[in-house]
């Protein structure tokens, strides 16, 4: 029996990778690895969609595959490669953009939202049809599982129902793919805004964990991260989003249950659980970070190891595209 194959990938937008890229995307693809056939793109067609700087793309590119592999995905158990390697994308993207209904599109909150923060002049037609550049990432390799963020959840519904339309109307071609929705714990905040998603492309650093800063960094924002008042180490998501923000992060890295933790800092405040924690960060971003640096110190083993795996992903992929291409009559 072959495994059931999974997708997934994320935009090239930042030198780094932050903390909550790192618990609610890689470490569970890791995991995820060794029971799935897995594909993880570095989907940098999608970056196009906003505001870049070309040599910067290129390199942010690199950085973050090297940030997959020093993650722990590696290339010879998971398809990893970038996505502009496979030019079956854009292609199988063109057709699936004809089957696609201009008011469904235009249904995509995401777009909504971002069109409304890039204003007019930012706001381009390839930031509309997004949703059905990664339908096609996703249908190209016949992919069973879509792990994604909740706000991607709209996007893999879509790519359901393209999937489906376009097999109603020339014959079975697609795999109806599933999405798996990230856990709840499995979500990071800003560590200064603690109700807003810790992202790569916030408007401010201080509350972001990079994966490649120095440590000593990363320890100094632990410290200061917002908390309250009430000075007991307790999971209240609402009352208490600063500390619970924390616990998650400490039990994510750690392995442990957040009741554990809180036994370990009761009665104790929050410089001890905070320093705590700067520790457990420290220690597991410190061998990724140094991991992702060597890689980036030979540029051309890298650009190698993604070619071999560029070279596998669009085996598969243009098999799905020659396929799609006879059904509907090119
Ligand atoms: P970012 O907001 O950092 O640019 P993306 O939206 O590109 O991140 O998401 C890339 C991947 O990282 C997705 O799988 C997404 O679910 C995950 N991810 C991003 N930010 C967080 C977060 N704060 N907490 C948990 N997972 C996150
Ligand atoms: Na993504």
């Amino acid at each position: 029996m072959s495994k059931p194959r999974l997708y997934s990938g994320m935009q090239p937008s930042a030198d780094s990778l932050q903390i909550g890229n790192y618990i609610g995307a890689l470490m569970q693809w890791r995991d995820l690895q060794e029971a799935y056939d897995a594909y993880f793109s570095v989907v940098d067609l999608h970056s196009l969609t906003q505001p870049y700087d070309p040599a910067e793309l290129r390199e942010k590119t690199r950085r973050t595959a090297a940030q997959y592999i020093a993650a722990g995905i590696e290339p010879s158990k998971s398809t990893l490669y970038v996505q502009s390697h496979v030019p079956a994308h854009p292609e199988l993207a063109w057709i699936l953009s004809t089957i696609t209904g201009y008011g469904e599109a235009g249904r995509m909150t995401q777009f909504k939202d971002k069109a409304q923060r890039f204003g007019a002049d930012a706001t381009s037609v390839g930031l509309f049809t997004y949703p059905v550049l990664m339908a096609a990432d996703i249908l190209l390799y016949q992919t069973d599982i879509v792990p994604v963020g909740d706000d991607q959840k709209q996007h893999v519904e879509l790519t359901r129902d393209l999937a489906e339309r376009f097999n109603s109307r020339f014959g079975e071609t697609f795999k109806v793919p599933m999405p798996v929705i990230q856990r709840d714990t499995a979500r990071i905040f800003d560590l200064q805004n603690p109700v807003a998603k810790m992202s790569k492309s916030a408007e401010s650093e201080a509350g972001v964990l990079w994966l490649l800063d120095e440590p000593a960094k990363n320890a100094k924002k632990i410290m200061r991260a917002v908390t309250d008042s009430e000075g007991s180490v307790r999971y209240d998501r609402e009352s208490k989003p600063g500390v619970s923000n924390l616990l998650v992060i400490y039990a994510a890295l750690t392995g442990r249950q957040i009741p554990s933790i809180e036994d370990e800092y009761a009665g104790r405040g929050y410089g001890d659980f905070k320093k705590g924690l700067a520790e457990v960060v420290v220690n597991e971003f410190g061998p990724v970070r140094q991991r992702a640096l060597d890689l980036l110190d030979d540029p051309a083993e890298l650009d190698r190891v993604l070619a071999v795996n560029a070279g596998k992903a669009e085996a598969i992929a243009n098999r799905t595209l020659a396929d799609v291409y006879d059904k509907v009559g090119l």
